[in-house]
This record gives C-alpha cells, structure tokens and sequence, in this order.
C-alpha cells in the first residue's frame, strides 16, 4: 500500500441483486477513481449496515459474495485497492460503540433515511436502523479517510461523521481526519415501470439488475414505460419515462443527452428502446461473463478477501489503538 496518497473510501451493502443503478453510482465511480491513482483506495460490502432491514442468514453469504465479485468484475484490482468485508474487522463495530456516546440523539432521530425506512417497514424499527449513521461515521473514520464517494442520499450520514470526527478532537485532541464528500453525479434511476419511482430491487419489473439475462433486459426495456407523444426529448416534468431512459442510455454509453435526442430525432420509441436495450446488454455481458469466471475459481476469490480483510484489519487495529488510549480504555 502506498500509504503517501490520501485514503479514500466506500461502502456498498450486502443486500442482494444489485441494479443499473448501483453500477453507475458506485461500481463504475468507484473503479474511474480506483484508476486515477489519486488515492490508497478501500472498498468494502457493507454486511453490517445489511441487518437493519429484514434478512435471511441462508441468503447472506451469497449477498456478501455477491457485492465483492462485482467491485472485482466491474474492475476493481484487489493488488491496488483494498476490498474487504466489513464484518471481518471487528473495529468497526468497536468504534461504533465508543462514537455512540457521541452522537446526538436528535440528530439521528431526523436523519431522512432513519426517517423513510421507519416509515417504510413500521413493523421493524430496530436500534440497528436508528444507529446507521454511527456505523457508517466508525468505517470511514477508522481508516483516516480523507474522500467517501456517496450519492446524494448519503450526504447527511457523512456530515454526522464530520460532526463526531470534530467533537471527539476537540475533547480528546487530534484523532480523525474530517472526511470529504466525493459527490458522485449520477443520474437518479427511476423504475422503468414507474418512473416516478426510484428504481429499486423491491420493484423487480421496473429494475435493471446487473445478473439479468439480455432476453430479461430487452423485455423491461421494451415494456418500460413511456409517455404521450412521440419525441425523444428530456422534459422531466413531462415526460418523466423517456428522460428516465435517455439517462440510462447517457450513462452508459458516455454520450450527452442531447448527442442522443439528435440521433432519434425522426425516430420512434420502439427503436429508442431496441437500441437502448443494446446498449445495457454491450455493458453488462462483459461485466456477467467477468462475474461468471471469478466465481469458478473459489479458492482464488476466498484468497483474495482474506488478504483485503487482514490488511484493512492492520489499519483499523492501529488506529482503534491510539482511539482506546485516548479516552482512557488503556488499563492493560
Ligand atoms: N450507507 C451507504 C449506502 O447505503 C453504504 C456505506 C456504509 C458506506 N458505510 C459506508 C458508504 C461508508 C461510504 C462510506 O450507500
């Protein structure tokens, strides 16, 4: 590890099936500033942060695995960033505990997540849930990073790990770094069934899954839903269906919206979405057959996160350290 970068780091949660959605506002992100060579760079499955939402234990290993093969099959080199599942370095959840006592009451009962999801699953408002933020503010601390890309939904857990990072300076002297934002401008996917929707995996019909088969994406895109008229035009306000799809074509073949109302400008739907299906299965067949071949070698893969997770636990365990010192926890 080249420890003179600065250290930048993310987080994805181990939740299963992930979407066109996660591809462009993490994956691909995540691998372009993997590649800058900017910044030491770690990437984790959130597994820990996966529990707050009902979960099947049976399913959870298979989800793990299934978010560390993406970052691997997007274009993640384990030789340059560290990927590691955080459940594997107990750190995390020690910090959790000690910047608990830190952390605001008020401030978490008003986070909008907290808030939406409670609202969401009233039957299952846990503790878990309500202490998120926490946990997200003990993984980025941990490792002194200086830069956590997220998406705008993420922006409020950050500057709570702001907040703790300078609370806990003031009183106990310079430990933590305040992390920075890295905003990742991502068009906001909205279902292809309802695009007034934000595109979800709880929604499988409007949903774009990364594993899906090019037959399954020709058929959601075909029946994706469109708007009056017959232009392929941006016009959010009233055509939410078509703009929802020229982002994803946008996004995906690195050409500006406008590039793209220009080349359908006498052209229907139908073809619109013939090619924009084209499109989707051009990205994500290589991506699935780099996903189908990391998985027949499992004990190469298995190698790979043991090395992610020790060396990540190295960097936590220093740090947890020197924190344990300086609130007093130091008797041995
Ligand atoms: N909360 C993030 C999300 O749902 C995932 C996450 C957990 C994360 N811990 C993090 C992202 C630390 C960045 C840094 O998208």
């Amino acid at each position: 590890m080249n420890n003179k970068k600065p250290i930048l780091i993310s987080g994805v949660q181990s939740t299963g099936g992930l979407h066109a959605g996660n591809y462009l506002g993490a994956l691909q992100n995540f691998v372009a500033l993997q590649n800058s060579g900017k910044y030491q760079c770690f990437f984790f499955v959130a597994d820990y942060h996966s529990l707050n939402e009902d979960f099947n234990p049976k399913e959870k290993p298979k989800q793990i695995l299934e978010v560390v093969l993406s970052f691997l099959a997007a274009g993640i080199n384990p030789k340059e960033s560290v990927v590691f599942v955080q459940s594997a370095v107990p750190m995390h959840a020690e910090l959790t505990v000690i910047l608990n006592n830190f952390a605001p009451f008020g401030e978490l009962k008003r986070m909008a997540q907290f808030k939406d999801k409670s609202e969401a699953a009233p039957q299952n408002v846990n503790v878990g849930l309500f202490d998120y933020p926490v946990l997200m503010a003990a993984d980025v601390l941990l490792y002194d990073a200086t830069v956590v890309p997220v998406g705008e939904d993420q922006l409020q857990h950050l500057e709570l790990a702001r907040t703790l990072a300078r609370k806990f300076n003031a009183r106990f002297g310079k430990t933590f770094i305040e992390p920075k934002p890295l905003l990742t401008l991502t068009p906001r996917l909205m279902g292809l069934d309802d695009p007034n929707k934000k595109m979800s995996k709880s929604h499988p019909a409007g949903c774009l899954f990364l594993d899906d088969s090019p037959k399954v994406i020709k058929e959601k895109i075909m029946r994706a839903t469109t708007d009056s008229g017959k232009k392929i035009k941006y016009d959010e306000k009233n055509k939410p269906g078509i703009s929802n799809l020229l982002l994803i074509y946008s996004a995906l073949s690195n050409k500006p919206v406008k590039t793209i109302e220009k080349m359908y400008k006498n052209k229907g739907y139908a073809e619109f979405k013939k090619d924009l299906a084209e499109v989707v299965i051009r990205v994500l067949m290589p991506f699935q057959k780099r996903k189908k071949l990391l998985k027949t070698n499992k004990q190469k893969l298995k190698t790979i996160i043991a090395a992610g997770n020790k060396k990540a636990e190295i960097v936590a365990n220093k740090k947890i350290i020197e924190i344990k010192k300086k609130i007093g926890l130091t008797i041995i």
